[in-house]
């Protein structure tokens, strides 16, 4: 007979017990893979989770401990797992063949229905990743203008090449990552968000190429946008004749069908596009304005496509089980009605974790827009929100674990500090996930961390 518990178990200790099969994955992994993890963000202490399998809004940790998921993919299941329709469709691919080696319909298909919904996509080029996309979209702005200074936004994310790691996390001039080139710094200039006369002090300095922002704010809204910059950001760039990208990774598809463009109604030069766009298989986009497209065009005049020319190629671009899934997955966009369904259950969770906060008398917020969400404890966060301090704010996010652990515990998933909805969600899963937050925002107290 197992011996009776005396106390009660910490966060950390229960942490450790309820996911042990994780830790001895975790064990094994950590002797041939690099860190451990395979992606810099599932680092977790003391172990990250382990899953096995996923189904709807749900998946399935080693243990076999049934997890209500808003990770959902690194939000690129706007479907959930498993859609039938997404599953269907890439079950009846793998019939047909992975790699042609070859273009083939389904990746026209695919690209006709990204020009239909997105209303900046006058043409499209796919990739294989969102940190692909940014990186092909700044070089297609460079070469188009013939300049090679790129102005982003403190705290935005990017991706993770080299030019995405200058001005992401503080101090905002030395890259996030080593092994980035001094040199790369001197082409990228960084500018406080929500502050116009910044952005026009730095663009009246500078040989200034493209613009690049996360149309919502920083870390997919993290530090949230004020509608109106983005509007003056068009203005400003369509003025001085400087490529405006909209990094779309998070926000296509997710915000409205044709992404957070058509949702503020500001429509940018370039988009980059990854995650939904591929109905959860790997895969993104570059897509914009025809006349800086075409600069990837071969012309059959051999000076312009040796000097003039944008180059991309990569090996599992628009591949058919990705073109399938994302065919699939942009039919059910197209319909409007996941956005319908997952924006309502993205408000009402918000709601409900905020009126738990307001119970408990707990400082802190839960915001984000349409179905996206991000819980800050703590009564700084909206003076950081009203000012736009992109430090406190990634601060908040980065301190935000024991948060994530503990509704871990209560059987749910968050990425990092927020997460998801999508429709596979239920009006039942928010109520359950309410009522788990209220559990943890009180044992959080109890243990000291809220
Ligand atoms: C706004 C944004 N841009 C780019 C990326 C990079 O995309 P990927 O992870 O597909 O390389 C991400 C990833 O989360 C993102 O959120």
């Amino acid at each position: 007979m197992a011996i009776a518990q005396t106390r009660t178990l910490t966060i950390n200790e229960e942490y450790g017990q309820k996911f042990a099969a994780s830790g001895a994955l975790y064990e094994r992994a950590r002797g041939v893979i690099a860190g451990g993890i395979t992606h810099d963000s599932r680092a977790f202490s003391p172990f990250p989770i382990y899953v096995d399998r996923a189904e709807g809004a749900r998946k399935w940790d080693a243990d076999g401990t049934e997890l209500l998921d808003y990770w959902v993919g690194h939000g690129s299941l706007l479907l959930g797992h498993n859609h039938p329709a997404v599953s269907e469709a890439v079950a009846e691919q793998l019939r047909r063949g992975t790699h042609y080696g070859a273009c083939h319909e389904l990746e026209i298909r695919w690209a006709e229905l990204v020009h239909a919904l997105v209303p900046s996509a006058e043409k499209v080029r796919f990739t294989m990743s969102g940190t692909e996309a940014t990186m092909l979209a700044l070089r297609d702005a460079r070469a188009y203008t013939g300049k090679d200074v790129v102005l982003r936004f403190q705290g935005n994310f990017h991706g993770w090449h080299d030019y995405a790691m200058v001005g992401y996390q503080p101090p905002f001039e030395t890259p996030t990552s080593a092994g980035v080139p001094a040199s790369v710094g001197d082409t990228m200039v960084i500018a406080r968000p929500n502050d116009i006369d910044h952005v026009r002090e730095l663009l009246d300095a500078g040989d200034v190429a493209a613009v690049i922002l996360e149309p919502n704010g920083g870390g997919w809204g993290a530090i949230p946008i004020n509608p109106e910059f983005l509007e003056q950001l068009r203005g400003l760039t369509a003025e001085r004749g400087v490529v405006l990208i909209f990094d779309e990774v998070i926000t296509g598809f997710r915000f409205s069908p044709g992404g957070a463009q058509q949702y503020y109604g500001v429509t940018p030069d370039l988009t980059t596009l990854a995650k939904i766009v591929a109905g959860g298989l790997p895969g993104g986009a570059v897509v914009g304005k025809a006349e800086i497209m075409e600069l990837q065009q071969f012309s059959g005049d051999p000076d312009r496509d040796r000097f003039g020319r944008v180059l991309q190629q990569g090996t599992y671009n628009a591949n058919p089980l990705s073109s399938a899934a994302g065919v699939a997955c942009l039919t059910q966009v197209a319909t409007g009605k996941p956005h319908e369904w997952a924006n309502r259950l993205g408000e009402r969770l918000r709601n409900g974790m905020n009126d738990v906060l307001q119970r408990r008398g707990v400082p802190g917020l839960v915001y984000g827009e349409t179905s996206t969400f991000q819980i800050v404890l703590g009564d700084w966060i909206h003076e950081a929100i009203r000012t736009s301090d992109v430090a406190a704010l990634g601060q908040g996010k980065r301190s935000a674990a024991m948060v994530r652990k503990a509704m871990l515990l209560e059987g749910i998933d968050l990425m990092r500090n927020g997460g998801f909805t999508t429709l596979a969600h239920t009006d039942q899963d928010i109520d359950r996930t309410v009522e788990a937050f209220d559990r943890v925002v009180t044992r959080l107290q109890r243990e000291g961390s809220a």
